[in-house]
């Protein structure tokens, strides 16, 4: 698929970031841009492999990828927290890791392994990285604290200690770091990691609520469904590669999306004969089950509704009419031929 975002103009996307090519370094439409990023590790694997990242502002970006695809090295090199071994990497429009000074306070972060201090409550802590960040407004650092605790859900908790949180509230501390100040870029990596259900739907409604206001977000996960929903674009990652990324809408093919009519089994050739005329590819019809008797073809560019006007004009009887989008998931299954928690 497309490097560069694509033919419909998603909400918040600067519309520049549609009209590819544009200018890497352009901090108005790429909140993060990478080219030929690789990493190498000393033991010669290859985790990251010639990515070329394209993120552009106000999108929420969903990086995803099975175990051991190499999205936290991805995002350490982004952050400047790893050398890559070749390849270059933009944030906001500069170069990465030579302007990690200006950069990275517009930045918030979770990656793996924050350092917080297990003897200081998670409040406490908080403030030290409050106070460790020479570009913030100390006056106010109270407030930004309390409020980023609050946000997380973390408020009735904040005077334990960090050693004695859960994984899930050591998780949710990590956001709060991230959401100390208001940033341009939040990049979150596996923020719902030890979550419960109802903490990672409260993480997917932060995102959206961060990218209602402006923050781009790029955010990583090896499980697809948690974050699908509110991602506006998508990035898969398989074995240090890039496979595709682009739009989620786009990304499923239209060529792919089948209509599911369920009529009566005497009307199954009729069914089949309207829509054979209409046009409409690989007709199948499925064995009838109690419900019915379903017969399924790919749409293409046709109708839905004008599908049905003409079944039903045809006297076929509609029991059931359904269109069928293959999720991104089977998307992931074609491309890799492997299932999406497959380690390496
Ligand atoms: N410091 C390191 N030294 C050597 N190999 C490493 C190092 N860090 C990561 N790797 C390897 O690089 C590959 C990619 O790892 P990475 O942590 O980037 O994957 P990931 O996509 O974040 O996986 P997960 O979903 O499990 O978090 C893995 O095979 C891993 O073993
Ligand atoms: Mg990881």
């Amino acid at each position: 698929m497309t490097v560069a975002p694509s033919r419909d103009e998603a909400a918040g996307v600067h519309p520049a970031a549609l009209a590819a090519p544009a200018d890497v370094a352009d901090a108005s439409v790429w909140a993060v841009r990478t080219e030929g990023l690789t990493k190498r590790f000393r033991s010669g694997q290859v985790a990251v492999d010639g990515i070329d990242l394209a993120v552009p502002r106000g999108a929420v970006y969903g990086f995803l990828g099975p175990n051991g695809s190499g999205k936290t090295t991805t995002i350490r090199m982004l952050l400047g927290l790893v050398q890559p071994t070749s390849g270059v990497a933009w944030l906001l429009g500069r170069r990465m890791p030579e302007s990690a000074a200006t950069v990275l306070p517009r930045v918030g972060a979770l990656v793996e392994g924050p350092a917080f201090q297990p003897y200081l409550t998670g409040r406490a802590n908080l403030a030290r990285l409050e106070a460790a960040d020479a570009t913030a407004d100390p006056r106010t650092a109270r407030g930004r604290a309390e409020a980023a605790l609050e946000r997380v859900g973390l408020a009735a908790a904040a005077a334990k200690p960090y050693r004695q949180y859960s994984l899930g509230m050591k998780q949710r501390l990590g956001l709060a770091a991230a959401l100390l100040r208001p940033r341009d870029l939040l990049v979150l990596d596996e923020p719902t990691n030890g979550l419960d259900p109802q903490g990672t739907r409260e993480v997917r409604h932060l995102v959206r609520e961060l990218a209602a206001a402006g923050t781009t977000v790029l955010v990583s996960s090896h499980l697809l469904t948690e974050i699908e929903q509110v991602c506006s674009h998508v990035g898969i990652m398989s074995r240090g590669r890039l496979l595709v990324q682009g739009e989620r809408e786009s990304l499923v093919a239209r060529e792919a999306v089948r209509v599911r009519l369920l009529t009566r089994p005497a009307d199954v050739a009729a069914a089949t004969a309207v829509l054979r005329r209409l046009g409409l590819h690989d007709v199948v019809d499925e064995p009838a089950g109690a419900e019915g008797a379903p017969v399924t073809a790919t749409v293409g560019d046709h109708d839905p509704a004008a599908v049905v006007a003409a079944l039903v004009a045809e006297g076929v009887a509609v029991l059931g009419f359904g269109v069928e989008r293959p999720s991104l998931e089977q998307m992931f299954v074609e491309l890799t031929g492997e299932g999406f928690d497959v380690a390496r």
